[in-house]
């Protein structure tokens, strides 16, 4: 983060600007409506300043600001004409101890300026840290379109009922979730629709309600959620609306920094690890934990790569919770084979290729496991192989062994829907020398069948600078 971002009471304090043109006139617009004293610095004041100049806070002086002029100010803003100007003002302030911002100068800023949102009391502020103002104000503009404008009476509605909810409800974290569940529910709609009478009736509720809870003791519960492969843009809305709401997330190694970013910033992590080899936290002291946690009150989101009913012990997780009924959700995630498939170019079915897909896992306690090898090796199909990175020369040996065909195409991803995802592509037969020379490190998605051949017309993802990523062969030159 480049800036820090902060809301800053002005009211009654006095802002300075300086400048007459467009800028200028905005500037002193925003600062008159967060309720300062303008002391505008300007010879002339262009047509901009039609609607605030006879505004009673503001006050214009007609000249260049001198040094005693910032004393006591909360801050500065210069939209000079002329670049001189603009340094003397910023030159001024900083002198003075006092914020300046310089329209289109970032040298001369301690503080820029965001696109704003405005539903007061409600702002929403929105910033690129100076890189690209059009892009923030489009995402403003986005932001427009999907905050109602009563937002701002819904704000000002749990505003005026904020010391009642202080006063009765004890511990902030009941009043938390007091507040997300009214602000979340019927009572905004209440508002929204104008009717404030049945909306503070629904509070009255809802506030006994909560009280009452809060001396029976609250109610946790856990969210299982699946945070798919590692593309955080890949996780579901209400994978995103629980991990918002968690008091404490419990995650694994596959879950990556991008993801973790979205839960909520005040939610404590516990890192329960999981490498194939090296269980941070046994499988029971997991669900045990998960259990503890809930049943301390608190919403435990327990976040998991992939799909969380895939190969993801999700259901032994659970199942403890249902047996002491802990209130629990479950969310599911793109599975690593879906991921994996779509951002490698491989479709898992197709009807020239393949007319089922199978999900397996070669691993067990020690090495391959036994695979069901009449169900694999079935003709126009598909596996996907998970946990299997560590053992393919064993499985590609099974496989040629159990009378597979030695040139069935394979295509092995690692680190799929990532920046550094990497795809190796041969056969059952050469697989494991290519992978093995590329230096594959997991996790990794195995694929196999003829729809694996289709990766030189359907690729598309190009990863981060940071992948040694093989083109297919047929589009881009360097496969492996
Ligand atoms: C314990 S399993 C968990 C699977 C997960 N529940 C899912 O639905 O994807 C871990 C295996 O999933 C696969 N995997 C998970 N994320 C992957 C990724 N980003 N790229 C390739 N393989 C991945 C690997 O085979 C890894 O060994």
């Amino acid at each position: 983060m480049d800036y820090l971002p902060i809301f800053r009471d002005v009211s009654g304090r006095t802002v300075i600007v300086a400048g007459g043109g467009a800028v200028a006139a905005r500037r002193a617009e925003l600062a008159l409506r967060a309720g300062a004293r303008v002391r505008l610095f300007a010879r002339e004041l262009g047509d901009d300043f039609q609607t605030i100049r006879d505004h009673p806070r503001l006050e214009h002086i007609p000249h260049c600001p001198g040094q005693g002029d910032f004393e006591g100010a909360a801050l500065a803003y210069a939209a000079c004409k002329r670049e001189a100007d603009d340094r003397h003002v910023a030159a001024l302030a900083r002198a003075a101890g006092v914020p300046v911002n310089t329209a289109d100068r970032p040298e001369l800023c301690d503080f820029i300026m965001p696109s704003i949102v405005d539903r007061a009391p409600m702002i929403v502020a929105v910033s690129s840290s100076g890189a690209s103002p059009i892009l923030a104000r489009m995402i403003r503009a986005r932001l427009e379109t999907m905050l109602p404008s009563a937002y701002g009476k819904l704000a000002k509605f749990a505003g005026d009922f904020r010391e009642k909810v202080m006063a009765r409800l004890k511990s902030a974290e009941t009043r938390r979730r007091f507040w997300e569940r009214t602000l979340d529910g019927p009572l905004a709609t209440l508002v929204f629709s104008g009717d404030e009478e049945a909306a503070a009736a629904l509070m009255a509720r809802e506030l006994d309600a909560a009280e009452a809870e809060e001396k029976t003791g609250i109610a946790g519960e856990v969210y299982l959620v699946g945070a798919g492969p590692g593309d955080p843009d890949l996780i579901t809305f209400k994978a995103l609306r629980l991990m918002q709401r968690a008091d404490v997330v419990l995650y694994d190694r596959l879950v990556g920094e991008g993801i973790l970013n979205l839960v909520r910033r005040e939610a404590e992590r516990i890192y329960v690890g999981k490498k194939p080899d090296d269980h941070t936290l046994p499988q029971e002291d997991i669900s045990a934990l998960l259990a503890r946690l809930a049943r301390e009150g608190r919403r435990v989101l327990r976040l998991k790569g992939g799909d969380p009913f895939i190969f993801g012990r999700g259901g032994e997780e659970i199942e403890r919770l249902a047996e002491e009924r802990i209130p629990f959700q479950v969310v599911p995630g793109v599975t690593a084979a879906s991921g994996c498939s779509a951002y490698a170019g491989i479709p898992l079915t197709h009807r020239d290729h393949a007319q089922s897909c199978l999900f397996v896992t070669a691993h067990g306690r020690n090495g391959l496991v036994d695979l069901d090898w009449s169900q694999i090796l079935r003709p126009r199909q598909t596996v996907a192989v998970y946990m299997g990175l560590r053992i393919l020369p064993d499985l590609t040996a099974a496989f040629i062994g159990r009378g597979a065909n030695p040139d069935m195409p394979v295509a092995v991803v690692e680190k799929g829907t990532r920046p550094g995802q990497r795809v190796a592509s041969g056969t059952i037969a050469n697989i494991a020398r290519k992978v093995k020379e590329a230096g594959f490190t997991g996790p990794a998605m195995i694929i196999i069948g003829t729809v694996v051949t289709l990766r030189g017309k359907l690729s598309w993802y190009l990863p981060g600078e940071d992948s040694t990523e093989t083109r297919p062969e047929g589009r881009f030159t360097g496969s492996i």
